[in-house]
């Protein structure tokens, strides 16, 4: 999709493999990109944009702590919300991660992306010998555009993936994607690619 290209500052809570990768891409891109994660104590947070790349768990903390600091942000959650220990999805079925998020965000706009990429891949651009691809679903077209163009400046393709109600399909298929890594059928540098 194309997408506003203007350089953008970044907030992104977590360091971790997801953190680091999408951080790659932005900064390629342009963008300004500050990580705020368990060490940090309390900073404002700077970015226009705002990726939760931190494990589902963590969303009360972090919106107990930095909630009213988000109100009118672009909130990117990227979760993918598993119960490790029985390796099942803990969002009731019809709902997703991103729709409880905004539920508990309300005065931010709120977009699912990212959660069908395997880290390596953002990390290289590629899912095997594909470009990789970034799907984005959300309620507010200015949010996906402002989001979709800091990750093309940096050489990744996103598609609009639809409304935020999507959030609930890319989860699932998120969750398919890491049940044929667990599996070992296919790698952690691998996955399901999306060809134009
Ligand atoms: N890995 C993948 O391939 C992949 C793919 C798609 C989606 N995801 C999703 O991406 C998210 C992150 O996964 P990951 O693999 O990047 O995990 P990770 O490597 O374990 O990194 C998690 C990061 O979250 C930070 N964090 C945890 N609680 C926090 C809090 N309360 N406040 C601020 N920061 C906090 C951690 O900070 P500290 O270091 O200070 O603890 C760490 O930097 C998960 O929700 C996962 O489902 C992952």
């Amino acid at each position: 999709m194309e997408g506003s290209s203007d350089m953008t500052d970044v907030t992104i809570f977590g360091a971790g493999n997801m953190g680091s990768a999408i951080a790659g891409i932005l900064t390629d891109g342009g963008s300004t990109v500050e990580h705020i994660t368990t060490s940090s104590k309390d900073p404002a947070v700077s970015g226009d944009i705002v990726i939760l790349a931190v494990p589902y768990a963590a969303f009360n903390d972090i919106i107990a702590r930095y909630g009213a600091q988000l109100a009118g942000k672009i909130v990117v959650d990227i979760t993918n919300p598993l119960d490790f220990s029985t390796f099942s999805l803990i969002v009731p079925p019809g709902s997703s991660a991103a729709a409880e998020l905004a539920g508990k965000l309300p005065a931010s706009r709120v977009l699912k992306a990212f959660n069908t990429n395997f880290a390596a891949t953002l990390a290289s651009k590629t899912i095997g010998s594909q470009p990789v691809t970034v799907l984005v679903a959300g309620d507010d077209a200015v949010a996906k555009s402002a989001l979709a163009g800091a990750v093309a400046a940096g050489g990744v393709t996103v598609i609009d993936a639809g409304p935020l109600a999507r959030a609930r399909e890319l989860e699932a298929v998120a969750y398919l994607q890491m049940n044929l890594a667990v599996a070992e059928k296919i790698g952690w540098a691998g996955g399901l690619s999306v060809v134009k």
